[in-house]
């Protein structure tokens, strides 16, 4: 009865509350914004779906998809798809075997060391939407319908699940999802799948005598806690969960103190740093963005590259000016780690020489 009851009074509130919310809308925002145009929603619509509906026409072979692969993709995945050093390998680690039965055996082994891109992608039209949508990650959406075709075509030729003088194209891309290796892999069996309406969560909750102490069963081994430099300079910049310390062994208790350590540091950091006030910093910001750079730049924490602070603590003093505007300019790796900067060829030179002397004045 008082559930009953309950319900009925919140159902109430919650009509009487979106009611408020759309009067709202109508008096106070009509005023604002206009809808979109379908040329608009055209340009943003542009998923695949595994049934290929949204696939644009078009064609691509692999040697085609070779070069471009090589001038836009290699620096970062390896000339095989094989780097490790930004991402997984994207390809390896499948076999003729799987390309007939539909899943990955090395994913089970325990001797695979890697779990490869294609090892794991049931479904060729999601390769194709994630490369045409974000890849190369400094550019996303700039490839055409047909270089994404050539690409597919030719990482599935490195793949070997088509010949290296195959054409991909929108009329037979059904027949490669054919021999995708693991196109068998999708299951249903995780409890994240809807099965009439209700979430599927397989999971059976302990009530009684459950286990006190989590036993880990996997971890990364200690030779490889620090491949992707230190976690706790990166990500999250806020809240209470941060990556620990990966150029230490392993911490036996949660670092709380740390936390509050770590925040303040970086409030003070900031806090000490002039306000950006006047036009020639705002500028520099924006060119910063849109040339970009801010990507994998941030003012006072690691990204992909290093942090302005960083660069400008570094090569206090120095004249290296142009030595860094160079490698802008031409991209490279080495310096700060193994990962690389991409080139930045459609960068003016003197835009790149105002970016990097801000840089290094402490931006
Ligand atoms: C500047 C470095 C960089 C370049 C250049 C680049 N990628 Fe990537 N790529 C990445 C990173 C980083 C990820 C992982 C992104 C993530 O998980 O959010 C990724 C992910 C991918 C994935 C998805 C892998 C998966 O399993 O989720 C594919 C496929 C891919 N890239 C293909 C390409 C292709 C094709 C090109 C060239 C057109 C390219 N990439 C260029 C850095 C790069
Ligand atoms: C896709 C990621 C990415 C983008 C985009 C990017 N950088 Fe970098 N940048 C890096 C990485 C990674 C390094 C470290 C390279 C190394 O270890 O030598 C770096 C290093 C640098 C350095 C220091 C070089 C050295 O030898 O110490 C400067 C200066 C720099 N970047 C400026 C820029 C500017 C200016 C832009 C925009 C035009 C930009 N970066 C765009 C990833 C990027």
């Amino acid at each position: 009865m008082f559930k009953l009851v309950k319900t009925i009074t919140s159902l109430a509130a919650l009509t009487l509350a979106s009611s408020l919310v759309q009067a709202q809308n109508v008096s106070e925002f009509a005023s604002i914004g206009r809808v979109a145009t379908p040329a608009e929603i055209k340009a943003w619509d542009i998923d695949v779906r595994p049934d290929f509906k949204g696939l644009p026409k078009g064609s691509g072979t692999a040697d085609q998809g070779q070069q471009i692969w090589d001038a836009q993709c290699a620096s970062c995945h390896g000339t095989f798809g094989e780097s490790n050093e930004v991402f997984t390998p994207l390809i390896g680690g499948t076999t003729a075997k799987d390309i007939e039965t539909g899943r990955v055996a090395s994913l089970t082994s325990p001797n695979q060391p890697q779990r490869t891109t294609l090892m794991k992608v049931p479904t060729v039209s999601t390769l194709y939407d994630y490369i045409y949508r974000a890849m190369p990650w400094n550019a996303p959406r700039s490839l055409s319908a047909d270089d994404t075709y050539a690409l597919v075509a030719y990482m599935l030729a490195l793949g070997e699940v088509v010949p290296e003088d195959f054409t991909l194209s929108d009329k037979n891309i059904a027949e490669v999802q054919k021999r995708m290796p693991n196109r068998n892999g999708m299951t249903d069996k995780h409890g994240m799948w809807t099965v009439s309406g209700t979430p599927d969560v397989k999971a059976t909750a302990c009530m009684t005598n459950c286990v006190a102490e989590v036993k880990i069963t996997s971890s990364l081994p200690d030779f490889a806690r620090n491949a992707h430099n230190n976690l706790a300079e990166q990500d999250r910049t806020f809240g209470p969960y941060r990556g620990s310390d990966s150029t230490k062994p392993p911490l036996k208790a949660l670092p709380g103190a740390n936390y509050v350590a770590s925040v303040t540091t970086v409030k003070t950091a900031a806090a000490a740093k002039p306000a950006a006030t006047d036009a020639d910093t705002a500028a520099l910001k924006q060119s910063f963005t849109k040339n970009n750079c801010a990507a994998c730049h941030a003012p006072a924490a690691k990204g992909v590259g290093p942090s302005n602070a960083d660069v400008a603590k570094k090569y206090k003093g120095q004249d290296v000016l142009a030595k860094l505007s160079a490698k802008v300019k031409n991209g490279g790796s080495g310096a700060w780690g193994m990962i690389p900067m991409p080139p930045h060829p459609q960068v003016p030179d003197d835009e790149i020489n105002r970016l990097v002397k801000w840089m290094l004045s402490g931006s």
